[in-house]
């Protein structure tokens, strides 16, 4: 049965018992906890919490997922998946155990041609949480099977949480027994507490139902938390691993090879001449390929982008170790263009996107493979020298400092400096890289600290949240009101005042003042109390729900209470959202410009200034350049209506509102903002101008690369964009001024001096030379006679390496025709020492060396050099001997020509 088969029955299955079909939600996820959506239940999780209530009382899902903690295990057993899809059934306070448990139990052994997944039963394990005998008697009340089948395991195994304080429960796991050859026998009633290791392939876990029934206030492990209540309501969450389904539904050994899996297998394996099956090792490449290819396509399609941090970084190593697994196949060639347009065709039938985004997705991961190939020939090479120079010294273990140097420098990836260093039988001191990598991360993020003022740990805030309720936000309103304190903080604490002077954060029951999202900065203002006034410094919304202030007492001392009085600086909005809306200009004439497959990546905005990421490998051209700041700039001045709505994300999408990076499929309505109609619609929950001319003007300033794939506009916007045409009109004046020229002919005269500079800098080099050169005949003929060596050692105070050596060479020939010579020319420019020794062919045959005259005279020049017997150079960095160095020529002629 294929995948889409398993996929297709399993929704229908659910949505004959009533259940609303969910469509899979984005894989990126705006929850700080979490970097990647790693179960079906998390877009759900504000239903569970509470926090909002459900519009179905049971949904179903089949949600794409990622989770990387274990990318290493990837292909080394047959179920970690980088990428993977859970099909899930979910019930918000309606049905609980029993049902869940006969909905499962029925839909996996029903027969095939009754619509099931046609399991043995024989072959089925129930697990539940050890000491729930409801459970166990519901398992065989429902199945039939003796209270012997039911495994009892740990809270490790069996308890689920979100390993943070919220909801959780025990939890009931379906194992499939796969038969002796994938394990040991067992007795199902001595299992446990924990699963053992080497049954884990034997007795697969192909379902997990979640029996969500407590209120966690402190989880410390899987097996370590505090259940602090039970919830009003109990829910239902479980998850159906789609590819282990597929594989036992397949006959196939692993998830890797079913049928979205295995083609780019077979790909891989033309391209490698290798072949799957062959070579335990290999196989694992072949399976890291097969699954990082699908998951790095998945997550391009979601959005993100390859980069240096969080989700960048992990969507780089999977692309990197795609492509070098391939290298250790043997295939040094491009290897993306080949393989993933195999995955695309097959995970194309459910997300059809792939096909229609399929430019932008397969742009950047190509860059990527090209920024990579660069770097690994680069990083190789210095990979060599480190290793080499650690087996020199007799070292089994490349320093800290070494994977470090590979790494800041080079962009070497630490995996990669592993990976290499244990074919080459090396260790690397993983640990010392470790800490210099924390090192420079604590230095970059102290900075960042330091302005935002947030902490890790969300647990306060949770609990604000959990006692008041959320913050009444009037952002869109209003510009000031009237509120109270709710909670007054300094490093995360409660206080009851804070000083003139002092920074704390402070939460109120309403405000004004816009937190920083959606690439908007935060709102700046002030907050009155009963005797003084606080400055916010900055606005941030640390979890869903809480706006915080940040706030520094600049006038009498504070203390929470009632009576504040909130208020948003009006100029400082108005810059906030002519910078804004601006952005959705440009990000609109971009697409224009560039086409849809142009897609922003990225955006930061604050009043007057504006920059836009957007996925492009190339840079623009001047001439698009302009057109993007044309179009906007007509976007302005045609006045265009701006506008908000409500809407579900479906009708959005239909309505051709672009939904960009970070959106995560929540029911309640999203908000589409909309310039002009259809040409600039765009999910955000920013503040805008009412009129598109109210942006005043925007001004771009530059255009570069901010990595692989991505590239950045940035512009000014309102006054800052007039202020910044006047500076540079004030520049064009004093130029004019300068040039005494019109600004109309300003280029062509710069254009004309610059190459009227040019050419008279060839001149004076050409005359330089030629000055240099010129003494060259006087030199030779004024040479020193030592031992029958004609002998010319001479100080050229400022000529560079070059020049001594032309100068240097030019004198070796004009010495007398077949007779012995040697010439050594010692030069120096910002106290860098240049030194070449010539030597005739009949010098050589008196035994003197080009090659040792300079290692005579380099230690004197503070430096080293060599070279041949004809022609030597070398420097250094001492001027003070070169006199000294050149006496020490008629010497060294003398002790060699002498003795021979
Ligand atoms: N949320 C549960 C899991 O991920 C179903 O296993």
């Amino acid at each position: 049965m294929d995948t889409s088969e398993i996929r297709r029955r399993f929704l229908a299955h659910f949505e004959n018992a009533g259940h609303t079909a969910v469509p899979s939600a984005s894989v990126l996820v705006d929850d700080p906890n979490l970097l990647f959506v790693n179960a079906g239940m998390v877009p759900f999780k504000p239903y569970f919490l509470g926090q909002e209530t459900p519009p179905y009382d049971r949904a179903t899902s089949v949600q794409k997922c990622v989770r990387t903690p274990d990318i290493e295990d990837v292909g080394k057993t047959t179920r970690h998946g980088t990428f993977f899809e859970m099909c899930g059934n979910f019930s918000f306070g309606d049905y609980f155990k029993e049902r869940a448990i006969e909905l499962a139990w029925d839909l996996i052994t029903k027969p095939i041609d009754d619509g099931g997944f046609g399991l043995d039963a024989n072959r089925l394990y129930p697990s539940v949480l050890a000491g729930d005998d409801e459970a166990v008697s519901l398992w065989c009340k429902v199945t039939g099977l003796p209270e012997e089948r039911i495994v009892q395991l740990g809270p490790k195994e069996n308890y689920w949480s979100m390993g943070v304080p919220g909801p959780g429960g025990p939890c009931s796991e379906i194992l499939y027994d796969r038969g002796p050859e994938y394990g040991p026998d067992f007795d199902a009633t001595t299992l446990g507490p924990d699963m053992p290791f080497e049954l884990e392939d034997r007795l697969l876990e192909i379902w997990n139902l979640v029996f969500m029934q407590d209120e966690l206030s402190d989880v410390r492990s899987k097996s370590d938390f505090d259940i602090s209540g039970s919830l009003p309501k109990k829910n239902i969450d479980t998850g159906m691993g789609l590819e282990r389904v597929a594989f036992l539904l397949q006959g196939k050994q692993n998830m890797y090879e079913i049928d979205v899996m295995f083609p780019v297998i077979e790909r891989a394996m033309e391209l490698t001449g290798k072949t799957y099956g062959d070579n335990p090792e290999d196989d694992v490449r072949f399976r890291v390929i097969a699954d990082h290819v699908r998951s790095s396509m998945m997550l391009i399609a979601d959005g993100v982008t390859p980069g240096n941090e969080a989700r960048g970084y992990v969507l780089r190593r999977l692309l990197r170790r795609a492509v070098r697994s391939m290298r250790l196949l043997g295939y040094d060639d491009p290897a993306l263009p080949e393989l993933m347009p195999i995955s695309r065709d097959r995970m194309g039938e459910t997300y059809t996107e792939l096909h229609s985004d399929w430019e932008r997705i397969s742009r950047v991961a190509y860059a990527e493979e090209v920024t990579f190939r660069k770097t690994l020939q680069a990083g190789t090479q210095l990979f060599d020298v480190a290793a080499g120079d650690v087996k020199k010294s007799g070292g089994t273990r490349l320093s800290g400092d070494q994977a470090f140097a590979l790494h800041d420098t080079y962009g070497f990836p630490i995996d990669l400096t592993l990976e290499m260093a244990s074919e080459a039988g090396l260790s690397v001191d993983h640990e010392g890289f470790r800490k210099l990598m924390g090192e420079q991360r604590e230095r970059a993020k102290a900075d960042a600290r330091a302005k935002k003022g947030q902490h890790a740990d969300t647990g306060v805030y949770r609990g604000i949240l959990d006692s008041n309720g959320p913050t009444e936000w009037l952002a869109y309103e209003t510009l000031e009101t009237e509120s109270s304190t709710l909670a007054l903080l300094q490093e995360g604490r409660s206080v009851t005042t804070l000083a003139n002077g002092d920074v704390g954060e402070l939460v109120l029951d309403r405000t004004p003042f816009y937190a920083e999202s959606g690439g908007q900065s935060a709102d700046a203002g002030i907050i009155e109390f009963d005797g003084g006034r606080l400055e916010v410094l900055d606005v941030q919304r640390p979890i869903k729900g809480l706006v915080v202030h940040q706030v520094r007492v600049v006038d009498g001392e504070f203390q929470p209470g009632a009576n504040l009085h909130a208020q948003v600086d009006p100029q400082w909005r108005i810059g906030a959202r002519q910078a804004h809306s601006g952005t959705h200009v440009v990000h609109a004439a971009l697409r224009e410009v560039l086409g849809p497959t142009a897609l922003q990546s990225g955006s930061y905005n604050r009043p007057g200034y504006l920059r836009l990421d957007f996925g492009w490998t190339q840079g623009l051209t001047p001439g698009q350049y302009a057109d993007i700041e044309q179009i906007s700039n007509n976007a302005l001045r045609a006045d265009l209506p701006v506008s908000w709505d409500y809407m579900t994300l479906p009708e959005a999408k239909d309505w051709g509102a672009i939904a960009l990076f970070g959106e995560t499929y929540d029911n309640s309505k999203v908000r589409v903002v909309e310039i002009g109609g259809p040409w600039s619609r765009e999910l955000c929950g920013g503040t805008h101008v009412d009129h598109s001319s109210q942006i005043g003007t925007i001004v771009l300033t530059g255009e570069s690369s901010v990595g692989s794939g991505n590239r950045r506009i940035e512009a000014f916007t309102g006054v800052e964009g007039f202020d910044y045409l006047a500076r540079e009109r004030d520049v064009v004046n004093q130029l004019t001024g300068l040039l005494k020229t019109q600004p109309d002919d300003l280029v062509d005269r710069v254009q004309d001096m610059v190459e009227r500079l040019k050419a008279a800098e060839k001149e004076i080099e050409k005359a330089r030379v030629g000055q240099l050169l010129a003494r060259a005949g006087e030199l030779a003929a004024g040479a020193t006679v030592i031992d029958g060596v004609h002998v010319v050692a001479h100080r050229a105070d400022g000529a560079g390496g070059g020049d001594v050596r032309t100068l240097a060479l030019d004198i070796r020939g004009r010495l007398p025709q077949g007779q012995p010579g040697a010439v050594v020319v010692i030069g120096a420019v910002d106290g860098k020492v240049a030194a070449v020794a010539a030597v005739n062919d009949e010098g050589r045959a008196r035994g003197v060396s080009a090659n040792a005259l300079i290692r005579a005279v380099g230690p004197l020049l503070g430096g080293k050099g060599g070279g041949k017997d004809d022609v030597a150079q070398g420097g250094g960095t001492d001027t003070s001997r070169i006199d000294e160095a050149l006496a020490l020529v008629g010497t060294e002629v003398h002790h060699s020509a002498g003795q021979a």
